[in-house]
């Protein structure tokens, strides 16, 4: 395993792409709701990275995958694909992952959101708290991502949080370094584990994303060979952000307006 220690050129190329992605999630807010198809916001977010951004949708091809953006709604976990016949609709939760490539360098993030407005049910409810909780495992996880702390203690955390809420972390996707590669060394796993006994330093560049289930953390594969989906039917939420390690910290860099006041 090699983990690149990104260079002060490497870093403001990153800088630039992580901005992107994050500007790609902040453009397609409005366009979440329901009624919209997911082949709709594919292109949406398609145009706009190709033609505003002149930036490359990484996703598009990428060991064959067929879309622009990865769209994954409700008892999807990861890498659901977009389809003119999926319309979103009332009470959905949905999450937009995307990553662009600008300038050879990788921004990648993703956020939930929910479809509609919640009604005052216990479903919805649920819903909104199993999003809720998996961005404060982001978070969580994000705050123990520093030199000297090693992988484990941002599986901790991010575990931790889950298993207090009694929800369950998938385990067989995880975050990622990332740089001219989509994906790189180290895997970022979210549950502690002894190959996760990394120390982390300054220069790492890595994804955090969490996948939490509302019931237990089991899996399967869809025909299609990519959309992943809980095993028990029950829901499933993910974020992610893309950070660089500083000398005490990490920096954000897919940050979006709306956090500033959060984090
Ligand atoms: N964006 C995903 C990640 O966070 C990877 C998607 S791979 C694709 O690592 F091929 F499904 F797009
Ligand atoms: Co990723
Ligand atoms: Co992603």
């Amino acid at each position: 395993m090699t983990i690149k220690i990104k260079s002060t050129d490497e870093i403001a190329k990153m800088r630039v792409a992580g901005r992107l992605a994050a500007q790609v999630l902040e453009m397609i807010a409005p366009h979440i709701k329901p009624g919209v198809t997911t082949e709709e916001l594919n292109r949406i977010c398609h145009d706009y990275i190709v033609n505003v951004q002149q930036a490359i949708p990484a996703p598009l091809n990428y060991k064959g995958f067929p879309k622009s953006i990865c769209t994954s709604v409700n008892e999807v976990v990861c890498h659901g694909i977009p389809s003119p016949s999926q319309k979103l609709k009332n009470s959905d939760i949905v999450n937009v992952d995307v990553t662009v490539i600008k300038d050879g360098y990788h921004g990648d993030t993703s956020k939930m959101f929910f479809v509609g407005k919640p009604a005052n049910t216990q479903k919805d409810r649920d819903s909104l708290k199993l999003i809720r909780i998996t961005q404060e495992c982001m978070y969580r996880g994000i705050q123990q991502a520093k030199p000297g702390n090693t992988l484990n203690d941002i599986a901790r955390a991010i575990e931790s949080h889950a298993n207090a809420n009694k929800f369950s972390v998938v385990h067989e996707y995880c975050g990622h370094g990332i740089g001219n590669e989509f994906h790189e060394d180290p895997q970022v796993l979210h549950y502690v584990s002894p190959e996760n006994n990394i120390e982390i330093k300054a220069g790492m560049v890595f994804t955090i994303e969490p996948m939490i289930n509302a019931g237990n953390r089991h899996i399967k594969l869809k025909k299609d060979n990519w959309t992943v989906v809980t095993k028990d039917g029950q829901l499933s939420a993910q974020w992610e952000h893309t950070i660089l390690i500083t000398t005490n910290g990490a920096e954000i860099l897919t940050m979006r307006e709306e956090e500033s006041n959060i984090v």
